[in-house]
């Protein structure tokens, strides 16, 4: 489409003017007078330019604004990059776009400044986008530039021209100053020296996964200038500007600036398209025009630098933030004081600024016009013998609002040499995603009213953060999908067990590794309850305000990219519904089987016998009374109590719990002795993803629900299990253990082929999943049986007044024990007690299961 558009004036200035090309003594004037700058008279890691040095630099304004940068070549055009003016393929009117020459800043006219038309645009036809190449375009003007000590034009590089690896040269122009940071008013010209890459090193630059784990094909007319750590590069609004090498006095354009993978990234320099292999087409173009562009000869040989390393060995710059010798000996951990204060922690996040909570200073002398007192306030760097002093404070605008902005930058009076006991912490672009699984640890933040203890272990390690998402009582609530930013973070990490008080500590910040690289990834919880665990709030939505603060904090970009099971999931999922006692029967889709079971308790009964027990609220675990209690004894047994043990590999080690139990509940029951016991423990268990209650159901099986026999293979190694079952109705299961089943007894059929049965002694639970995803506790298994399970439901006013925070769901369903005579059952299956199999088989083929109903 785009071809159409700009075929036509392509053809147009490919005509020749027979004779006019280019050897008049006017032209050899303008050759001489080419990238020449009045004698003495930024862009990413740039500064101000002083005016009239780059008087080549044109700006391309649309609707009034500046869009591009471009070079002044000649008097009547402008070579520029052809992504400004093609959209969707399209090629934009000429009309348009103006050309403003002799700029500095972009804040007023100036003597010089003037302002053209464009009369035409050129694009090579086979320019399709930036990543193919061929981002060039040729402007011709309206009417010629007003040429002056602030507008000459540049010299422009044979197709034979060598511009040697490594050669200084120089980017100007008005575009963003860090990634998404416009340049800031008077919007000054701003220059940066960037150092031309050889093809085979920019190339291994870009073979190398970056940014998104991307690689990236450099092409022939490509040509790349930077740097290896980044830093120093070209931004949104300075492309189609130019990139000069000076050579024997004069300035010659090499490159045009292009596009790169986010601005000033690490190995991803910014690209140009080089201008020496469009000589050809440059001089077809602009052939007619009286004085055309100058191409002087290159004068001097290019300086070959060093050999270019080869592609497989090349140096690729590795993070200069994040490094610790040794986890908990942070480099970047800096403490402010303010007089009359206990120290604020925080974090050193480039040579020059901290960051720390705003909490610690919006209390201590600072009014809304800012500290009145910043001259006495010190800082502690790690491994440096004396304090520093603050030159500015900078609070986040939000800092007294929202606990997620709780942010302050200082400013040093003098930045620091950085080493490798003082360096900066990495933070994270806004789109890093710190995966599941990320080893991480907490570290001091802010001003925190108690010391941790010396047990707390600080280490943590990242969980799915659909764990706190529908932990932290965000029912029915869309869970971010993998790869999109979390909410919040969730990591899993050990908290000091005091009986029965719940932490209200915040001062925490939650450091993250990638491949060796430790990351500023959350702050603070919003804490105010006690679920653990206590959830971060992702730093890195923050990252656009420290860079634009800082202009030089280390961002860098995501290092780990193996999403695990997660990245499996791809359909959105919403939070499991919570009951008035808050989250229960929470297990993540991406779990895999025998992990993450975080109801399933161990009970070791008087030191020789291992039961299975179900957390039923924060104090409380249901077991069967025939596994807890010896047959005919009265006597209450010592019983310890184990969460956090199943799935060992899901939740970071000595994430367990363990309780005493002080007391059993039986309900009154006439006769036999109750099938189901309510252990109380010695305190309460705070819900976290290794130990949270189950819910319960009132009255019949949950519509839609699927069924699970859960409990150890084996009772040595107590690995779980899950064997899936249908239950089967009242009915079939009465006729099918006719006069022998105590009244409240579940049956169930286990799936065909499904020999992954549980060892029946520690009387394994029978568990379903409800269409809205919560898992729903419905029997304990009967003495010595697989398929026969007390029911739970019958007990349930027991239960809810023994308990008090039993997760109830509110009732849905038929109720399961509605009246029934019992002279329906078929004939061959009365009395085929105890051997389920034949019959069993037999139901499937003639009768609905209880699913479905
Ligand atoms: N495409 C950008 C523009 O339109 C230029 C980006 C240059 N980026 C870089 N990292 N060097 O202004």
């Amino acid at each position: 489409m785009s071809q159409h558009l700009f075929l036509p004036l392509v053809m147009l200035a490919m005509c020749p003017t027979p004779g006019a090309f280019p050897d008049s003594g006017k032209v050899t004037e303008l050759r001489e007078d080419c990238g020449r700058p009045e004698p003495s008279a930024r862009i990413l890691g740039g500064s101000d330019a002083q005016p009239r040095s780059w008087p080549w630099q044109v700006s391309l304004h649309q609707g009034g604004g500046h869009v591009c940068g471009g070079s002044l070549i000649a008097p009547s055009w402008v070579l520029s990059a052809a992504h400004c003016f093609v959209t969707n393929g399209t090629l934009e009117p000429a009309a348009e776009w103006s050309v403003l020459l002799g700029m500095h800043s972009q804040d007023g006219p100036s003597d010089s400044a003037h302002l053209r038309a464009v009369a035409a645009i050129l694009v090579p036809e086979n320019y399709s986008s930036v990543e193919l190449g061929a981002d060039l375009a040729l402007l011709r003007l309206a009417s010629p530039a007003r040429l002056g000590p602030a507008v000459r034009p540049v010299c422009l590089p044979r197709a034979t021209h060598r511009f040697a690896p490594g050669t200084a040269c120089w980017a100007t122009g008005w575009g963003d100053v860090q990634e998404a940071d416009p340049l800031p008013p008077p919007w000054v010209l701003q220059e940066v020296e960037l150092r031309l890459l050889g093809e085979a090193t920019c190339q291994c630059l870009y073979s190398r996964p970056g940014p998104f784990n991307l690689t990236f094909q450099l092409l022939p007319g490509m040509l790349c200038a930077g740097y290896p750590e980044g830093r120093r590069d070209t931004c949104q609004g300075d492309s189609g500007g130019p990139l000069v090498c000076e050579e024997g006095g004069r300035w010659f354009q090499a490159g045009i600036t292009s596009f790169g993978f986010g601005c000033g990234r690490r190995n991803r320099p910014g690209v140009f398209t080089a201008v020496a292999p469009y000589e050809t087409w440059i001089r077809d173009r602009v052939m007619g025009s009286e004085p055309g562009p100058a191409f002087p000869n290159q004068t001097q040989e290019p300086q070959l630098g060093p050999r270019e390393p080869r592609e497989e060995n090349c140096t690729i710059a590795l993070p200069e933030c994040g490094k610790a010798l040794q986890p908990g000996a942070w480099p970047w951990a800096v403490q402010v004081t303010v007089p009359g204060f206990r120290p604020c922690h925080g974090s050193l996040v480039s040579e020059s600024w901290l960051l720390a909570p705003a909490s610690c200073f919006l209390h201590s002398g600072t009014s809304d016009s800012g500290p009145s007192d910043l001259d006495a306030w010190r800082v502690l760097l790690p491994s440096q013998p004396h304090a520093e002093r603050v030159a500015r404070l900078v609070l986040h605008e939000n800092a007294s609002r929202d606990d997620a902005a709780d942010l302050a930058l200082l400013r040093l009076r003098a930045p620091v040499n950085l080493s490798a006991a003082l360096r900066p912490v990495c933070l994270a672009h806004p789109e890093h995603y710190f995966l599941p699984g990320s080893r991480c640890r907490l570290a001091r933040w802010g001003r925190a009213e108690t010391a941790p203890g010396p047990s707390t272990q600080l280490e943590a390690e990242l969980l799915s953060s659909w764990w706190c998402h529908c932990l932290y009582g965000r029912q029915g609530a869309p869970v971010p999908l993998a790869g999109d930013p979390p909410l919040v973070l969730c990591p899993a990490y050990r908290e000091e067990e005091e009986a029965g008080r719940c932490w209200n500590n915040s001062g925490w910040t939650l450091v993250c590794r990638e491949k060796g690289t430790w990351f500023l990834a959350g702050i603070r919880g919003f804490s105010g309850s006690c679920l653990r665990p206590r959830v971060f709030a992702p730093l890195q939505t923050h990252g656009p305000w420290i860079s634009h603060v800082t202009r030089g904090a280390y961002l860098e970009d995501q290092l780990a990219w193996d999403w695990g099971p997660e990245g499996e999931i791809t359909e959105p999922q919403t939070c499991p519904p919570h009951t008035e006692h808050g989250a229960c029967g929470l297990r993540p889709e991406a779990a895999p089987t025998g992990v993450l079971w975080p109801w399933l308790a161990e009970i070791h009964v008087a030191g020789d016998r291992v039961c299975t027990g179900i957390l039923v609220a924060p104090g409380w675990i249901l077991a069967a009374t025939h596994c807890i209690l010896r047959p005919g004894s009265a006597t209450v047994p010592y019983i310890e109590v184990y969460l956090g043990r199943a799935g060992a590999s899901s939740v970071p080690q000595g994430h367990q719990v363990s309780r005493l139990v002080i007391s059993i509940r039986l309900p009154r029951h006439l006769g036999l002795r109750p099938p189901l016991a309510l252990l109380e423990l010695s305190f309460r268990v705070e819900p976290s993803p290794s130990a949270l209650p189950i819910c319960l159901h009132p009255g019949g099986i949950p519509p839609g629900a699927s069924c699970w026999v859960l409990g150890w293979k084996d009772p040595q190694d107590r690995v779980p299990v899950a064997a899936p079952v249908s239950i089967l109705t009242p009915r079939l299961c009465h006729c099918l253990y006719q006069g022998i089943l105590p009244p409240g007894t579940l049956c169930v059929l286990y799936a065909e082929g499904q020999d992954d049965r549980c060892e029946v002694t520690s009387a394994p639970p029978l568990l379903c999943q409800t269409e809205g995803g919560s898992w729903v506790l419905m029997g304990l298994a009967v003495r010595g049986s697989q398929e026969l399970f007390a029911a739970i439901s019958p007990e349930e006013t027991w239960i809810s007044q023994t308990v008090g925070e039993a997760h109830f769901l509110p009732p849905s369903g038929l109720p399961y024990w509605f009246p029934e005579s019992g002279d329906l059952c078929p004939p061959d299956l009365a009395g085929a007690s105890g051997f389920p199999g034949a019959a069993a088989l037999f139901l499937l083929l003639l009768t609905p299961l209880i699913q479905g109903w």
